[in-house]
């Protein structure tokens, strides 16, 4: 696991199928699923075993459309064959980052991942707390399968899994204590948007952890990917995950596909995140990096203009041998009305 808690060691084998359980739960309004709508609000779906699907059969915005066509071949992260609740939940809580944020969630809240991808983060959540209510909303239908499958296996009641597009979410404005959404927004036609989108899921009082490229953060792997480009193969002595020796082959491949040939993706300045978010109502609670153990929610103090500079040169420096390839965690707390 890395310091923002991306699953490195699994890879892309998405082969386990739903088995239905339950009806499921509603990410808008809560209640049980019918059969095609929720009985209590309306929502209408395709179902899927539980896996349900808010979007169906019509076409998407094209920028959209390529994205998921890009993660309908190589689904992120993935899981591993032998993938269980017990090996999840291990090399999960290796991570320091995703420690400090299970004790942070308070065991029965409701949780929010936007973007799930394959749902590791989603389904570690669940797993540590069964009380907590955590649902998954992804715009990719493999992604999601491959979630569901996992779901399925493991027998997680407390993890809704739905396709849907982030700026049309099927949920209520601030219905979620905590709302997580990272790697994702830098995968839009239009980010600021998209932190729009997401922000307004977060509860009064609640709060975001956003995941990023951060310009500074991801400059050398910019020029790493520059210097690629010609070579037409990237140079695994540039490129710390390439170096590992226990990387397997699909995850490599998945790796090279996600960082040297996603079809959208875009950097973004923290303070223009954080003026963004501060606009929203929300207040600065903290980055990662730096690694944390503990207290991940408690308020730090906000960065003035030279703490961030300094922030961001260290982010740049560390970009050598950063294994997020300047992903950056931004969290932020809302305001209560
Ligand atoms: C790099 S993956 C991150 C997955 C996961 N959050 C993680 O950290 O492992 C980005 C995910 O964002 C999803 N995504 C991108 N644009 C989206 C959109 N407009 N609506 C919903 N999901 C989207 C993709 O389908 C993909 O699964």
């Amino acid at each position: 696991m890395s310091e923002n808690g991306a699953d490195e060691n699994a890879t892309s084998e998405c082969k386990a199928s739903a088995a239905p359980t339950s009806a499921g739960s509603c990410p808008r309004c809560f209640q049980g699923l019918g059969e095609r709508s929720c009985g209590a609000c309306g929502l209408a779906f395709e179902r899927e075993g539980r896996l349900i699907d808010v979007l169906g059969r019509d076409p998407r915005e094209s920028d959209a459309a390529r994205v998921e066509r890009f993660y309908e071949r190589s689904p992120f992260p993935g899981y591993a064959p032998d993938d269980d609740g017990g090996t999840l939940l291990d090399r999960a809580r290796r991570s320091s980052f995703l420690r400090a944020l299970d004790a942070a969630l308070p065991a029965q809240a409701r949780v929010l991942d936007c973007g799930c991808g394959t749902a590791q983060l989603a389904a570690f959540l669940a797993l540590a707390a069964p009380r907590r209510r955590v649902f998954g909303l992804d715009g990719c239908r493999e992604s999601l399968r491959c979630a569901e499958g996992f779901r399925a296996r493991v027998g997680l009641e407390n993890l809704q899994l739905a396709r849907a597009d982030l700026f049309a979410m099927p949920v209520r404005a601030g219905s979620f204590e905590v709302v997580l959404s990272r790697g994702v927004v830098h995968h839009t036609a239009d980010p600021v948007r998209a932190i729009e989108c997401v922000a307004q899921c977060v509860a009064p009082g609640g709060v975001l952890v956003l995941g990023f490229y951060e310009s500074a953060a991801r400059l050398f792997h910019a020029a790493r990917r520059a210097l690629a480009r010609p070579l037409s193969t990237p140079l695994r002595a540039l490129d710390p995950v390439l170096r590992r020796a226990d990387l397997a082959p699909e995850k490599r491949r998945i790796w090279i596909e996600d960082q040297y040939h996603h079809p959208l993706e875009r950097m973004l300045a923290m303070p223009a995140v954080l003026a963004q978010l501060e606009r929203l109502g929300f207040s600065w609670l903290r980055s990662v990096p730096p690694g944390i153990e503990s207290g991940l929610f408690e308020a730090t103090p906000r960065p003035g203009p030279l703490a961030r500079a300094r922030l961001r040169l260290g982010w740049c420096l560390r970009g050598v041998n950063d294994p997020d390839a300047g992903l950056v965690l931004l969290l932020a707390r809302r305001g209560s009305r």
